[in-house]
C-alpha cells in the first residue's frame, strides 16, 4: 500500500518527534508506527530515506559537521572531510567512530559561505578553517574525553 497523502501528514510529524526525542529513527519505533497509523514498514522506510532529515543510526557524543556546499568545497571541504575522517578513522562510508564518541556529517551550506570552508564541532563554529585546524579540535576533544575517563575512574 503506498502512503497516502492523509497518512503521510501524521507519519512525518511523528517520525520527526521520534527523531527529537532520540537523536535518530530505531527500527523498533518504525514496527510501532506502523501499526498505528498502519502503513507498511517499507513505506516508512521510503519516507524516511527521502527525507535527508531523518537518521536511522544514533549519532555519536560529538558531531562534526562539515559543509560541503559549493563555495566550501572550491577553497577545501573535500581536504577537510578527509583530514577529519583520517583521524577518526571513519573508513566505508561510515559516519560515527566504532566507539559511539564522533558522527561526522556533510551539510549542504551552513549560509555562512564568505567564511568558507566552514566546519561546526559540536557548538563551536570555525570558517577559513584547515585541515589541520580540523585535524586539532578534534583531537581536542578526544583529550578531553580521556581526561574526562581518567577522572572518572580515579573517582570510583
Ligand atoms: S557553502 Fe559552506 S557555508 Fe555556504
Amino acid at each position: 500500500m503506498a502512503v497516502s497523502t492523509h497518512d503521510r501528514s501524521a507519519l512525518i510529524p511523528l517520525l520527526q518527534e521520534v527523531q527529537v526525542e532520540m537523536g535518530y529513527v530505531p527500527k523498533e519505533a518504525i514496527s510501532e508506527i506502523s501499526k498505528e497509523l498502519r502503513v507498511s514498514t517499507s513505506d516508512i522506510f521510503g519516507v524516511l530515506t527521502f527525507y535527508s532529515q531523518f537518521r536511522l543510526n544514533p549519532t555519536g557524543k560529538h558531531m562534526v559537521k562539515i559543509c560541503s556546499g559549493t563555495a566550501c568545497h572550491v577553497r577545501g571541504a573535500p581536504l577537510i572531510i578527509d583530514a577529519v575522517e583520517d583521524e577518526l578513522g571513519l573508513e566505508d562510508g561510515n559516519e560515527t567512530t566504532e566507539d559511539g564518541e564522533f558522527t561526522v556529517e556533510k551539510v549542504a551550506c551552513f549560509g555562512a559561505c564568505s567564511l568558507a570552508p566552514v566546519v561546526i564541532v559540536d557548538e563551536t563554529t570555525k570558517g577559513n578553517i584547515t585541515p589541520d585546524q580540523a585535524r586539532r579540535m578534534v583531537r581536542k576533544i578526544i583529550k578531553a574525553e580521556a581526561k574526562k575517563k581518567k577522572a572518572e575512574a580515579a573517582n570510583e
